[in-house]
């Protein structure tokens, strides 16, 4: 069965296959619906907040044809100690695809290993590759002069600031590799990419020196064609608010700090903001903030992402 956990759950064909078809949906939105998931119900397990992958996936679902089935942690078993292997394999009984948001990364992992139905990752502590793959869409509308989707982020820098160890931070890692981008990190030592990362890094065969991580932002955002950046607190950190927000403030990204990658570099952020902490208003409001269209491609990647899913479970 083919899962969506990770950036590289898909080979190269298939990636080609995920931005052509997030295009066609884009252009195509409301007309000449493809019913990639008719007469299928997709639940969806949510144990953290969520506006943007909620609504995007519910909305999705829908447009393919498919019924969304918002499950609550805890008004399910789950919530209440029924193991993650027999909730999927009772799911698996009734839905077609699950989309998971949770803590462990493992979780997603085990519920993909002991269900027989596809599992898509729609966040965890470790990685966001929904979002990744969406950023990565929506440079290319920015960059790409054909149908070589792919080929216009290949050599494009991405500089990632403040929270370096988050799962924004960790999904960037791996999809800078998977795209032949290049990536430049800088926060806090302390906040420093982890050793769960590294070693993902080491399983999928890219080399150690495969991203930049320095203490200096400036150092950093140079020569980027994208600044990027993520809240300070990712959720499940609340109680860390006051010490990181003591130690990243110096990796908010001002005008300034915006101003000194390439003239013509665009700003990202997966949103929620938190403006006046890691990102001045002002940065998100410039004409170079393109915050709003990642949002919206959410969408149309992640209904990318379910039809081939379907049509490799239907093989
Ligand atoms: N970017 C993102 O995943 O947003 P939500 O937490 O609102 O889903
Ligand atoms: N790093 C953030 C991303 C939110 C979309 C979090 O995990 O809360």
């Amino acid at each position: 069965m083919k899962h969506f956990l990770k950036e590289t759950d898909f080979k190269s064909h298939e990636l080609g296959e995920v931005f052509a078809l997030a295009r066609e949906f884009k252009a195509k939105r409301g007309r000449n619906a493809t019913p990639a998931l008719a007469g299928q119900t997709w639940a969806m397990i949510f144990s953290k907040s969520s506006t943007r992958t909620r609504v995007s996936f519910e909305v999705g679902i829908h447009e393919l044809g498919g019924n969304p089935l918002f499950l609550n942690k805890n008004d399910i078993q789950l919530g209440r100690g029924e193991s993650v292997e027999d909730t999927a394999k009772v799911l698996s009984r009734f839905v077609h695809g699950l989309i998971v948001r949770t803590f462990d990364h493992s979780e997603v992992e085990r519920l993909a290993a002991a269900g027989n139905i596809p599992v898509i990752n729609a966040l965890t502590d470790f990685l966001h590759p929904c979002q990744i793959y969406t950023d990565a869409f929506t440079m290319t509308e920015r960059w790409s002069k054909n149908d070589d989707l792919l080929g216009a982020l290949r050599g494009r820098k991405i500089a990632f600031l403040g929270d370096t160890a988050c799962n924004m931070a960790n999904s960037w890692i791996l999809g800078a590799n998977l795209f032949g981008m290049k990536i430049s990190l800088s926060g806090p030592a302390e906040f420093a990419p982890g050793a769960e990362l590294k070693a993902q890094l080491q399983r999928e065969g890219f080399p150690a020196d495969s991203y930049q991580f320095t203490t200096d932002p400036y150092q950093a955002v140079k020569d980027a064609d994208v600044v990027y950046t993520d809240v300070w607190v990712s959720m499940g950190k609340e109680d860390e608010k006051a010490e990181r927000s003591r130690q990243m403030s110096p990796y908010a990204v001002t005008a300034k700090l915006f101003a000194a990658a390439k003239p013509d570099a665009l700003f990202m952020h997966c949103l929620p903001a938190h403006p006046g902490e890691e990102v001045e208003q002002a940065v998100l409001d410039n004409p170079r903030s393109i915050i709003f269209d990642q949002a919206e491609n959410r969408l149309h990647t992640q209904k990318a992402i379910m039809a081939v899913l379907a049509k490799a479970a239907r093989k």
